[in-house]
């Protein structure tokens, strides 16, 4: 069975999920600069999280962990097998203070608005709903560069902490969606390895319920 992993502020996650829910998964306990990992009948990939869904839709992985984010922007057919409940992030539009009032007014107020960000696709939809056309400025990261540097009038992108936005005297003008960190699977693989994958989504998916029962149950 192969899993791939996201790299970065997941990775830690995912790996921790893993392990309590008792998957062999030790060799993620340092992995210094592997990017596949094997232990007990199951192989790890450790990806870049935006790739994650790619891996997973082309078969390269059975299964793989992802941002709520990165599954909307790919907008690939997989198969959401469980919501963690973990990272739980949101996505925003957020700019400089004092331009907020664009976004209580006529949508057409916002009418090609120049918006930097890594989610292009979340983006034009989000803006398409208001009925509204954008200039879409697609950085890789950074995000909250842009506006300081008078690339855009906003950004849209993820927000954990806060802190960065903070950092960057930016403020949150609206909330696209809430998004946390989710186990996927390809149609062929949720098919083909159904007996496999079921077992291992049981397995993580009891961890997940018990962090997400209100104390005393
Ligand atoms: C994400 C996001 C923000 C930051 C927000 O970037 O794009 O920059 O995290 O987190 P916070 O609310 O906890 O401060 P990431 O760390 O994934 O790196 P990137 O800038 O390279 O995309």
């Amino acid at each position: 069975m192969t899993v791939a992993l996201p790299t970065g502020r997941s990775f830690a996650d995912a790996a921790e999920l893993l392990k309590s829910a008792g998957i062999p998964s030790s060799c993620l306990a340092s992995t210094g600069r592997r990017l596949v990992l094997e232990e007990g009948g199951f192989r790890y990939i450790l990806a870049k999280p935006s790739d994650v869904p790619l891996y997973v839709s082309r078969g390269a992985a059975d299964m793989g962990f992802a941002g709520g984010d990165v599954l909307q922007e790919s907008g690939l057919p997989l198969v959401e097998l469980l919501d963690t409940g973990r990272v739980r992030c949101r996505i925003v539009v957020a700019g400089p203070p004092g331009q907020e009032f664009r976004f209580r007014g006529h949508p057409s107020e916002l009418m090609w608005l120049k918006v930097a960000t890594k989610y292009p696709r979340i983006a034009d939809r989000h803006f398409a709903k208001k009925g509204v056309q954008i200039d879409i400025i697609n950085l890789n990261g950074s995000i909250e560069l842009a506006p300081g540097l008078g690339l855009s009038d906003c950004i849209l992108d993820i927000v954990q902490t806060g802190g960065t936005l903070r950092a960057n005297n930016l403020q949150e003008f609206e909330v696209v969606s809430e998004v946390s960190l989710r186990l996927v699977a390809s149609r062929k693989s949720a098919a083909l390895r159904k007996s496999e994958i079921d077992g291992a989504c049981r397995a993580i998916g009891s961890i997940c319920l018990n962090e997400k029962l209100p104390m005393g149950f």
